[in-house]
């Protein structure tokens, strides 16, 4: 429900997800009147909460404008970056906001993304020369159509929305997952790498896993569309299979 300040501001409520180790056994929801300002997002109520409210509120972001990644929350059920999502879009209100599902919670909104960092790493996000050691000084032509292949993947943030938004990954957390798929056939895909990943990417908790629900490309704010990145490789990957020497 929206109100209005005695300023004449009119306001928003914000429910807001709370945890606390050692003092919440689980979490509860808090809520803050926030001035329902056009041109505010929801980081910007949560800022405000922070700023004026309650200075113990915890949540990560960094850049606010789309690139960094870090502020994707669940607003009103939905994996948004928060910093894009505004809180006229929720009429009245309220807007609940909660952790990322999917992800242990570590303290209030931040999750631990640890799980994910080992999963990226796993996926070797670089280019790999066989008979090359980096630093890598060649230089190595590419032509547009070599750079359109794989550039579409190169656009993700890690903001891990699409893995919120996964229905098997958050049934069974040791799936691979759209984002590392996406950023595997980043480099895969690279004219200048020379490594298909085949031993990573060709498992059950890998591609074979994903159903193809397609929930991440759409709540992917950057259109990096991993579904897509998913089903190209299950191909190469059969491919490969069939045909040992192929490498896409
Ligand atoms: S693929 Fe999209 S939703 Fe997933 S982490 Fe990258 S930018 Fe975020
Ligand atoms: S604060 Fe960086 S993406 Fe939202």
């Amino acid at each position: 429900m929206s109100d209005t300040t005695e300023a004449g501001t009119r306001t928003i409520r914000m429910e807001v997800a709370r945890y606390r180790p050692g003092e919440d056994d689980e979490p509860v929801v808090q809520g803050y009147d926030v001035p329902l300002k056009p041109d505010w997002a929801v980081l910007d109520g949560l800022n405000h909460i922070k700023d004026q409210l309650d200075g113990s509120l915890s949540y990560r972001w960094s850049c606010r404008m789309g690139v960094c990644g870090s502020c994707g929350m669940t607003v009103n059920g939905e994996p948004r970056l928060t910093c894009g999502t505004f809180l006229t879009e929720y009429g009245d209100g309220p807007i609940r906001i909660e952790p990322l599902k999917g992800f242990p919670v570590i303290r209030d909104l931040v999750v631990d993304i640890d799980g994910f960092l080992a999963k990226l790493s796993s996926v070797r996000p670089w280019l790999v020369r066989e008979g090359e050691e980096p630093p890598l000084t060649t230089e190595y032509a590419q032509t547009p159509e070599q750079l359109e292949a794989y550039k579409q993947y190169s656009m993700c943030i890690n903001c891990l929305l699409c893995y919120s938004a996964c229905p098997v990954y958050v049934l069974d957390p040791d799936f691979l997952g759209p984002a590392a798929i996406a950023l595997a056939q980043r480099y895969g895909l690279d004219s200048r790498d020379m490594d298909d990943r085949f031993d990573v990417l060709n498992q059950e908790d890998a591609v074979w896993g994903c159903t193809f629900v397609g929930e991440c490309t759409r709540a992917c704010p950057k259109h990096v569309d991993p579904a897509e990145a998913i089903q190209r490789y299950k191909l190469t990957a059969a491919l490969r299979s069939v045909l040992p020497w192929s490498r896409r």
